[in-house]
C-alpha cells in the first residue's frame, strides 16, 4: 500500500512539472505503457498473497484510473493552451494602419502630349514616329540644311559621329514619312529631341510635336485654321493668336506663332517680357527644296509644318517657370498633376 502511495506522488509530483503534449506523453508511457510502473504492479498481483489480492488490486486499479484521468485532464489543458498561444502568434490586429501601396502616375509631359495628339486626332491626323539617333541626313540635308550652312548653328548638336546625330527636332520625320508615303498625309509626330543646351529654360533632351500636312492645295490658312483650332482647344477659346514672320530653310514663308499672355491677358508682364505675346510653335509651308528631296512633285503637291516643344506648352499650361523640374523626378512635384 505504501508502494501504490509513493507512485501516486511521484506521479503527481511529474505530472506538475510536465509543460508540454510531449512530455505527457512520457508520462503516460512512464506510468501506463506495456512495462509502465502501473502495469508492472497489475503484472505483479499473481504474486500477491491470496487475502491481500483484493485490496492490492483494488488499489492498483484505482492508481491506474486516477492516473488515466489525470493525464486526460491535462491533455485537455494543455492543448487548450497551444491553441491560445497559437490563436495569439497568428492574430491580426486590424486596429493597426495599413501599409500604402505607392502608385506611379502620368507625367506632366505625358498628360499634355496626349492632350495634343486628342486634339489633332479628332482634326484626323495619324501619329508617326521617327528614330532619335538619326542620320545627318534626314535631320539636316533634307530639310535645305547643307554642310556648313549657317541655319545648322540655329541647333547645338550632339554628333555621334560625322554623318549620325541625335536629332535636334522632329522634322526628319517629315522627310522619313514622305519617303514613303504618298499624298494626301496628314501626320503628327512626337518624340524626344537633343540639344547641347541647358539652363532654367533648356534642358539637353526634351519633347517636341511634329505636325505637317500634305496634299494638292494646301495653303497657308490651312496652316492658320489647324493652328488656331488647336491653340483654342489647347488654351482658351478666346486666346489671341499671331502668325509673326520668321526663318527656317525648311519652310517658305515661314513664321513664329505667338499667343496672348495667358497670365497678364496681354497687358505686360515678366513671363512675356511686356510683350503681351507669348511664342509657342515654329511653323510654314513645305520647302519646294523639301519636297524634292522626297521625290514630289513641287507643282503638284504644298503643305504645311509646324513644330512645338511639349514642356514650353506644359509650363505656360500649369505655370512653371523652371524647365529642369520635368526630369528630376521629385514626387512632391510630380503628384501635383
Ligand atoms: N523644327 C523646328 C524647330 O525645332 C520647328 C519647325 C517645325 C518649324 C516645322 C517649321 C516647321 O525649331
Amino acid at each position: 500500500m505504501e508502494d501504490i502511495l509513493s507512485l501516486r506522488h511521484s506521479f503527481q509530483e511529474e505530472a506538475e512539472s510536465a509543460a508540454s503534449l510531449l512530455e505527457l506523453q512520457h508520462l503516460k508511457i512512464k506510468y501506463l505503457g506495456k512495462k509502465g510502473l502501473v502495469t508492472a504492479r497489475l503484472k505483479a498481483l499473481s504474486s500477491v498473497p491470496p487475502e491481500l489480492r483484493p485490496s492490492f488490486g483494488k488499489a492498483v486499479n484505482e492508481i491506474k484510473i486516477f492516473i488515466e484521468e489525470e493525464i486526460d485532464r491535462m491533455e485537455a489543458l494543455l492543448k487548450q493552451e497551444e491553441h491560445k498561444k497559437r490563436a495569439l502568434s497568428e492574430s491580426v490586429d486590424i486596429t493597426l494602419p495599413g501599409k500604402s501601396v505607392p502608385f506611379g502616375r502620368e507625367h506632366p509631359i505625358n498628360i499634355t502630349l496626349s492632350v495634343i495628339t486628342g486634339i489633332f486626332a479628332s482634326m484626323g491626323f495619324e501619329v508617326e514616329e521617327g528614330p532619335e539617333v538619326e542620320l545627318d541626313y534626314y535631320n539636316f540635308e533634307a530639310l535645305n540644311m547643307p554642310k556648313y550652312h549657317p541655319a545648322r548653328d540655329m541647333q547645338d548638336t550632339f554628333y555621334v559621329s560625322d554623318d549620325v546625330v541625335l536629332r535636334t527636332h522632329t522634322s526628319p520625320v517629315q522627310i522619313r514619312v514622305m519617303e514613303k508615303r504618298k499624298p494626301p498625309l496628314k501626320i503628327i509626330a512626337p518624340g524626344k529631341v537633343y540639344r547641347c543646351d541647358a539652363d532654367i529654360c533648356h534642358t539637353p533632351m526634351f519633347h517636341q510635336v511634329e505636325g505637317f500636312m500634305v496634299d494638292a492645295d494646301i495653303s497657308f490658312s490651312d496652316l492658320k485654321g489647324v493652328l488656331e483650332l488647336f491653340i483654342h482647344s489647347m488654351f482658351d477659346k478666346e486666346t489671341p493668336v499671331r502668325f509673326r514672320p520668321s526663318f527656317f530653310p525648311f519652310t517658305e514663308p515661314s513664321a513664329e506663332v505667338d499667343i496672348g499672355c495667358i497670365f497678364c491677358s496681354g497687358r505686360g508682364c515678366r513671363v512675356c517680357k511686356d510683350t503681351g505675346w507669348l511664342e509657342i510653335l515654329g511653323a510654314g509651308m513645305i520647302h519646294p527644296r523639301v519636297f524634292e528631296f522626297v521625290g514630289y512633285d513641287p507643282e503638284i503637291y504644298s503643305g504645311f509644318a509646324f513644330g512645338m516643344g511639349i514642356e514650353r506648352i506644359t509650363m505656360l499650361k500649369y505655370s512653371i517657370d523652371d524647365i529642369r523640374i520635368f526630369f528630376e523626378n521629385d514626387l512632391r512635384f510630380l503628384r501635383q498633376f
